[in-house]
């Protein structure tokens, strides 16, 4: 039985696979290639894009989908192991996973970081909860680790303005933000396009590091799809002659000097025309969404001939039909 929680269950041939399928349907009509299957949805946090793309993806395929909003006319679930329920979770993970996997083909989780403890987060303990107690295959639509969907969309965008990814020098940037966000989507953007052969920088202030072990999957990745990886704190640097310039606000690194006030602390690296001028001429400009106007990117780049921000959304329908069929055909 296949999962899709993270970059690592699909691997390089996986991602490949999932890619050119949905680049291959994007072209034609929808294929009915979900009928009689339901997808589960699980949202412990709120969405826009992900719960209606998915939604948009079941049905065009012939499918159907539940959606459950933990805590809103659905029990709070526990995911301790060895917990004393005695608080307002009434159901356990162990139950909640095994039952819902007896109504549907696939079951699907978003489960936000704590984002107060980086080791604790990297351990996922929702997601792997659900994966571990579920008897169907189970999806991250964004956990306290990755996004691996968000990551698939962004690197089918790059893929379809440059014709490939090998090679193509694309650009991470930390953004400031009014509160420190989770890691999830920034690990995505580079574990995937370091499976892509991509050749990614990411470049953020001090103080707001990926955790060790991310960079060191995306270095592995990289090198076995023929691309690098590099790190910097200047953001110059980083954006010159890139073709993609790729903006998401994350919280510093827990444990380091910096304190999750300091998310405000670096307004220079909001994305700006200028920031954007020092890019290659043909670059492209991407934010998974949502985004805060003036605070992580600036009107003129979300405004400008830069901006591939819808695109990159509408992609999410494409590469997660895709992502479904890869699960359901294993
Ligand atoms: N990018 C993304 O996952 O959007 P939502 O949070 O709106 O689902």
């Amino acid at each position: 039985m296949r999962h899709a929680t993270g970059i690592s269950d699909l691997g390089v041939e996986g991602l490949e696979k999932v890619l050119a399928q949905a680049i291959q349907w994007k072209q034609g009509p929808h294929p009915k290639h979900l009928v009689d299957k339901i997808l589960g949805m699980v949202f412990f946090n709120p969405s826009l894009r992900t719960r209606a793309s998915f939604e948009a993806c079941m049905a065009r395929g012939g499918g159907s989908s539940i959606v459950l909003e933990v805590g809103n006319g659905v029990w709070k679930l526990e995911d301790r192991a060895g917990a004393v329920m005695d608080g307002d979770r009434a159901e356990h993970i162990r139950e909640a996973a095994p039952v819902l996997s007896r109504y549907v083909d696939v079951l699907a989780v978003r489960t936000f970081a704590g984002n107060t403890d980086d080791a604790e987060d990297h351990k996922d303990p929702v997601m792997n909860g659900f994966r571990n107690f579920a008897t169907v295959p189970t999806l991250s639509m964004e956990s306290a680790r990755e996004h691996p969907c968000q990551g698939l969309a962004d690197l089918m965008t790059a893929r379809e303005t440059f014709g490939t990814t090998k090679g193509l020098p694309v650009t991470l940037s930390w953004a400031p933000h009014i509160k420190p966000l989770p890691k999830a989507v920034p690990n995505s953007f580079l574990l995937t396009a370091a499976a892509a052969g991509c050749e990614v920088r990411v470049a953020h202030p001090k103080g707001f590091e990926l955790q060790p072990e991310v960079q060191a999957q995306a270095e592995a990745l990289a090198k076995e799809a023929g691309g690098s990886v590099a790190f910097t704190q200047d953001l110059d640097e980083a954006v010159k002659d890139s073709r993609v310039v790729y903006a998401k606000a994350w919280g510093p690194a827990t444990g380091g000097p910096l304190g999750p006030e300091a998310v405000k602390a670096f307004p220079a690296w909001m994305t700006s025309p200028e920031i954007m001028a020092k890019a290659a001429a043909d670059a492209i400009f991407m934010h998974c969404l949502p985004v805060r106007r003036n605070v992580e990117v600036a009107d003129g780049v979300l405004d400008g001939p830069w901006s591939r921000v819808v695109d990159e959304a509408e992609n999410r329908f494409h590469v997660q039909r895709a992502l479904l069929q890869w699960l359901l055909e294993a």
